[in-house]
């Protein structure tokens, strides 16, 4: 299964802008990006945070970039978001009996892509209760067989930012506790640090993403404030199989020049002074 793994979009009403910038206009250019870039993408994860304030607007501008692509999209919900207003423009998007954003996607090829909602209302914090777990376990119980993997907002980790940390998963040993009986459990896709993280627990490893739009500062000390930055905008892409995976993570915002290496740009001084790549190499780019 070939999934691009996109989170923390943050989206606002059209027009309006965010930390300086315009979250819509992100998700644009990395859609693009990828349509470009990715043509085999077999599948669009977004691990929550679909919207900054939980917006109608903001989930209908979304619902009409999602149509416009050929991939189905899993979506799931972050704490910036308002569950209500979700089914409201999705109200087809796969939910379980009690109401949560959890589904799951059988591929072809054995591997399963089972997505969890952490979103507490009101809460910046997740958690995995009010049968969401439950539900977690009977998935997995149903798919002994298959390579499972996780999708959730909050990652089951401390990524050691304590303000991040503050606003973690509080279920996670609970969560661990029921993967630890589920050896077909490879890896979990998370969102909400908006960095590149990479953690291991036990055999079964943790990715976040930097997002399309905003990011959390690296900051290991103790404050009472979270720092954002606008290190690039970033999304992912994964290619899942029984036996494992691999990541890669694309910064569509980049613009620094590309160039052909061991060639004429040994001696350049700046990056302008770099020779562009010629033809017949310039389609690589
Ligand atoms: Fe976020």
């Amino acid at each position: 299964m070939r999934l691009v793994h996109l989170s923390d979009p943050h989206l606002v009403a059209p027009g309006e802008r965010l930390f300086g910038l315009d979250p819509l206009a992100r998700l644009d250019a990395a859609l693009a990006h990828l349509r470009h870039h990715e043509p085999d993408a077999e599948l669009l994860l977004v691990t929550g945070d679909l919207t900054d304030r939980g917006e109608d607007r903001a989930y209908a501008a979304l619902k009409q970039r999602l149509a416009a692509l050929p991939q189905p999209t899993v979506l799931l919900l972050g704490n910036h978001d308002e569950r209500a207003a979700f089914r409201r423009t999705f109200a087809d998007h796969p939910r379980d009996d009690g109401g949560f954003v959890q589904s799951c996607v059988d591929g072809a090829d054995g591997v399963s892509l089972v997505a969890l909602d952490t979103l507490v209302r009101g809460h910046e914090h997740g958690a995995l209760d009010g049968g969401r777990l439950a539900w977690l376990e009977r998935r997995l119980a149903e798919r002994a067989d298959r390579a499972v993997y996780l999708a959730m907002h909050h990652p089951p980790v401390a990524c050691g930012i304590p303000g991040m940390d503050a606003i973690g998963l509080a279920d996670v040993d609970a969560f661990w506790a029921v993967v630890a009986e589920a050896p077909q459990v490879r890896h979990v896709f998370a969102g909400h640090i908006h960095r590149p993280f990479f953690a291991r627990r036990g055999d079964v490893t943790v990715s976040t993403l930097p997002s399309p739009a905003h990011q959390v500062h690296l900051q290991y000390a103790a404050a009472d404030v979270v720092l954002g930055s606008h290190e690039p905008g970033c999304y992912g892409v994964a290619t899942l199989a029984p036996d494992g995976f691999d990541l890669h993570v694309r910064a569509f915002t980049d613009t620094s020049p590309r160039f052909v290496l061991d060639a004429g740009g040994y001696g350049a001084t700046t990056p302008s002074d770099l020779p562009p790549v010629p033809h017949p190499y310039d389609h690589l780019i």
